[in-house]
């Protein structure tokens, strides 16, 4: 028998692995993932277009991916697709992660439950309940001796999902809730609780105690999000006795727009909140800047609840209470300093999270190794295989770094400026290329080796720890779009907002790994000299 840290669920379409998974996930309290649901969110199309565009190789070809990318999750029941154990790889993965459980169910019985659907390319030629089944029975016959592999195989019959779920928990001595999310507490005077684990989106734990709160909440996430994880958090709360009031919004920094907050403004208008009323912010840093900033805003301000699902939005822009909405103007000119109830960290979600996000993130976890954070620097050094392994306790200690630095810094001085490393060059880069090329935390990691440079060419760090800082960049390797800039473009982005305020450019380096210093007095040749040297390194 495998381990207990995830059950994977397998079986023919139509065997009933959505609906077993998401009462699974309900009692024992653990994250509900959808390997199929993972490959529409991340490509943006649904599984008959792909088949039609890349074939079914193609389709494999994702859920393979899928399949791996799972290697973050704990405490997380997969419904896979029907030929997910196919690929030797899969069965490989899905062995080493956790348990595999097959729900035997007829073509019979799984055909009359198909009958009606039309999102199922390997069926979609059959016109009938009949056909439907044929078609199935033959599938069964190719993919059997996979399946057979299954550690617990279950032949439900006709049972209904909740009595085969609790087959499952009898047969592998599971009950639950099996866990309670633990609380980051080791922040003095940490202005409100964040909750970082494996599993906390069936529990969302301060929300579920809080008698202030009245029984009307706000749930706002966007098209991407929304099939993955919307289900399980709207099941907990519905089942704590909250009503909720669902929006979704186009994914993407187009959507963190005045437009789209005043259309909030009108629908929240309608649905008859008060005071006391909930936001729950579910999704990356673009949901969770504009579901704020409408609880910072909306009557005055309302309770707040980040549920945030990348990597970045996990170790940055979910702590520190910065909320807000771009202008054509400019990103972020609206906003406010606005503490949320709570922050709900569930590490899972991550599982479906594409590479390219997980590099943003990462540019932010690189930044906490540099600036302050031995344990995540020293994981750094042992390349991003390691980085995946301890995804848990980095998310925990980048958390610790922020929310030590904001509570004692909460608006922008000195300490809180730390957080910047890397993000002076990194943001002029990202708006010479007008957002549409490098995504933040690219232009964040191209940012850090710029930092870097300056830290060593203006004596700050000593030649051996620019160095080794440099290796820890390496063993991170981002792969970059190709873009091109001119150099004296970006020096000339990273000043302007300053000059705007009359300011000078605070320079956030390195005068030792974990020891940031600011410095101002920068000379232009340098930094010139430092943005060639990011264009080399990162090329
Ligand atoms: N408030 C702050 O302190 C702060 C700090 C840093 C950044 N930010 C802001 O954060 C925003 C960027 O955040 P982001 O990088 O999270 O981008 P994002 O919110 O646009 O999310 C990136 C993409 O990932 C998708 N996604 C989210 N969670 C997913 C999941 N679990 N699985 C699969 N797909 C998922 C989203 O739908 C989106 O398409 C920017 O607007 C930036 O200004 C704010």
């Amino acid at each position: 028998m495998a381990n207990n840290s995830m059950l994977f669920l397998a079986g023919l379409m139509g065997s009933g692995k959505s609906s077993v998974g998401k009462i699974l996930a309900s009692r024992l309290g653990w994250t509900y993932l959808d390997t199929d649901l993972i490959i529409e969110s991340n490509t943006g199309n649904s599984i008959p277009e792909i088949f039609d565009k890349e074939g079914e190789s193609g389709f494999r070809t994702h859920e393979t991916e899928a399949i791996r990318n799972l290697d973050t999750v704990t405490r997380g029941i997969v419904s896979l697709g029907g030929g997910a154990l196919e690929r030797p790889e899969n069965r490989e993965a899905i062995r080493q992660m956790g348990t595999l459980v097959w729900l035997d169910v007829s073509p019979g019985v799984a055909s009359k439950r198909l009958a009606r659907s039309r999102n199922r390319p390997l069926i979609a030629e059959a016109d009938s309940v009949a056909e439907i089944e044929n078609r199935l029975g033959t599938l069964l016959n190719e993919r059997k001796a996979n399946y057979q592999t299954a550690d617990v195989v279950l032949n439900p019959g006709t049972k209904s999902p909740q009595a085969i779920a609790k087959t499952i928990m009898d047969e592998l001595g599971l009950s639950g809730p099996s866990h309670t999310p633990r609380e980051i507490s080791q922040v003095p005077d940490s202005p409100y609780p964040v909750f970082v684990d494996h599993g906390v989106l069936p529990q969302m734990p301060p929300l579920l105690e809080d008698s202030r709160l009245s029984s009307h909440a706000v749930l706002i996430t966007d098209t991407r999000v929304e099939p993955l994880y919307r289900d399980q958090v709207e099941t907990t709360l519905s089942e704590a006795g909250f009503t909720v009031h669902p929006r979704t919004i186009p994914p993407g920094e187009q959507s963190k727009s005045l437009a789209t907050l005043g259309e909030l403004y009108d629908f929240y208008a309608e649905q008859g909140l008060d005071r006391r009323s909930p936001v729950i912010a579910l999704g990356g840093g673009v949901v969770g800047d504009l579901a704020g900033f409408f609880a910072a805003s909306y009557l005055r301000g309302i309770p707040l609840v980040h549920v945030p699902t990348t990597l970045l939005a996990q170790v940055d822009s979910s702590i520190g209470g910065k909320v807000g909405v771009n202008l054509t103007a400019g990103k972020n000119l609206v906003g406010a300093f606005y503490n949320p109830l709570a922050v709900c960290i569930d590490v899972n979600t991550l599982g479906s999270l594409p590479e390219r996000e997980w590099q943003t993130g990462l540019g932010e976890v690189i930044k906490y190794g540099f600036i302050g954070n031995r344990e995540i620097y020293e994981i750094l050094q042992s390349g991003r295989g390691k980085v995946r392994e301890h995804i848990l306790e980095i998310i925990r200690w980048s958390v610790q770094q922020k929310l030590g630095i904001v509570t004692r810094d909460f608006r922008e001085g000195n300490v809180r400026r730390f957080l910047n490393f890397g993000h002076t060059l990194g943001h002029a880069l990202e708006k010479v290329t007008k957002y549409q090329v490098l995504n933040h935390g690219e232009a964040v990691y191209w940012g850090m080796a710029a930092a870097l440079y300056l830290s060593f060419k203006t004596d700050h760090l000593s030649k051996k720890k620019y160095r080794d800082a440099l290796e820890v960049m390496d063993k991170m390797r981002f792969s970059l779009p190709p873009f091109r800039v001119d150099p004296e473009e970006v020096k000339a982005a990273a000043a302007y907002d300053k000059k705007r305020i009359r300011d000078t450019i605070h320079w956030v380096l390195l005068e030792d790994i974990g020891k940031p210093v600011i410095e101002t007095d920068v000379g232009e040749s340098l930094i010139l000299e430092a943005i060639e040297f990011a264009r080399e390194f990162t090329g």
